[in-house]
């Protein structure tokens, strides 16, 4: 038995198709799905799993994103067939062919290196192709065209096949060779019209094939499960001076005072961008905006708001719920705190239900109890791929 080192691995994944069951805009191959591209999850696995080169098949108006064409991704036009597409694909390898080549449905994103490696052990087993499969679990029943029923189907002697699926690349290639022009449902039926046996190694549910709208939903909580929550917090507090109104959470207050700070002073939402860059580990508000810097003299704090929500996307992650407690004896807070809730949650894009804004006093204690100024706190928890 070889080595797995020794073998020279490589994928071609077929994204090539335009999705039309799947509806949604764009190709279900390209659309986002728990911070990722579709197709971006599989070339990931692959990466992991040391497969080089990975060839992605694509339609010439539709390429990748560049986040998915890094090192080791080579991109060849699709055909108008599945079949076609993967005859592309495997052409781009002629050149230098590789031992084993997987073969890929961009529209499998729940791909694991584990399944990669266990398919290519097949192949340094001996065999010659392999891939994974799952029994049904459902009654089967025929229909006619008008969807009336006729009848049952035993199911005992069926499975379905998923992708990846992998080969022997020169028997692979003498196969699409073989069997010309004709367009096949999987490149097994390729292999077996050639004349090749494979073996079968148990499937993966989360390899399902994105067909429907409806399993979008179903493959957001699959690899949605591989993120982390991480809750940062944050606290400000500013001076009372002449003024005759405070700016908390967004929502202007008439006041016989006002808050003196370099910006418009908000503490709620300075307490609250300090939490959101906590989560995510990037520092604290005055790195990003230094109150040094004229340029944010009066700001808005809604810019600084936005600003640590995009941060947070950059990073694939998702805010899940913010939670602010303004600290003072003075402006009471309760009338204004659906408003100050309304403005932080538009200003985040999140559903009200997911911020909340509260307040409290410290009893007449201290400088916050003196009015000598207006402090908050608050948490925010966000969601990160693991
Ligand atoms: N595919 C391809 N070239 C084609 C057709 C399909 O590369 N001419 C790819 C698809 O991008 C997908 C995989 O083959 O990753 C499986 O095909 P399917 O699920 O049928 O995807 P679509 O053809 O895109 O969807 P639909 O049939 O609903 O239009
Ligand atoms: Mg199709």
């Amino acid at each position: 038995m070889r080595e797995t080192s020794a073998m020279r691995v490589a994928a071609v994944i077929v994204a090539a198709g335009r999705g039309e069951r799947a509806g949604g805009g764009i190709p279900k191959q390209f659309r986002r799905i728990a911070g990722r591209t579709v197709i971006g999850w599989s070339i990931r696995a692959f990466a992991d799993a040391n497969v080089e080169p990975i060839v992605v098949v694509a339609a010439p108006d539709r390429l990748p994103e560049p986040e998915d064409r890094n090192a080791g991704v080579i991109v060849v036009p699709g055909g108008e067939t599945r079949t076609a597409s993967v005859r592309n694909g495997l052409a781009a390898l002629a050149a230098r062919p590789p031992d084993v080549v997987l073969i890929h449905d961009a529209a499998r994103p729940g791909l694991r290196a584990e399944m990669v490696r266990a398919l290519v052990a097949q192949l340094n087993a001996g065999a010659l192709a392999a891939a994974p499969s799952l029994p049904l679990s459902d009654a089967l029943k025929r229909v006619d065209e008008t969807g009336r029923l006729l009848g049952e189907h035993d199911r005992s002697s069926l499975l379905r096949v998923q992708t990846p699926q992998a080969f022997a690349y020169s028997l692979i290639w003498r196969a699409y060779g073989l069997v010309g022009g004709r367009a096949f449902d999987d490149d097994l039926a390729v292999a077996r019209a050639a004349g090749a046996e494979a073996t079968l190694i148990p499937g993966d549910p989360r390899l399902m094939k994105l067909t429907f709208p409806e399993d979008f939903p179903i493959m957001e909580a699959i690899l949605g499960g591989h993120r982390a929550a991480r809750v940062g917090t944050g606290f400000d507090a500013h001076r009372f001076g002449a003024g005759d109104h405070v700016t908390l959470c967004g929502v202007r207050i008439a006041h016989d005072k006002g808050l003196l700070g370099h910006s418009d002073a908000d503490v709620g939402w300075h307490a609250l961008v300090d939490a959101i860059l906590g989560a995510i580990g990037a520092g604290d508000i005055g790195q990003h905006f230094p109150p040094s810097d004229p340029q944010w003299a009066g700001a808005d704090s809604e810019l600084f708001l936005r600003h640590a929500a995009k941060l947070v996307g950059e990073r694939s992650g998702r805010i899940v719920h913010v939670d602010v407690t303004l600290i003072c004896e003075r402006p009471k807070v309760a009338p204004y705190r659906e408003a100050m809730r309304a403005r932080t949650a538009e200003v985040l894009a999140l559903p009200p239900d997911r911020v909340s804004v509260k307040a409290t006093t410290t009893e007449r204690l201290g400088f916050l109890g003196r009015e000598e100024g207006l402090a908050a706190q608050a948490a925010a928890t966000v969601e990160m791929p693991a």
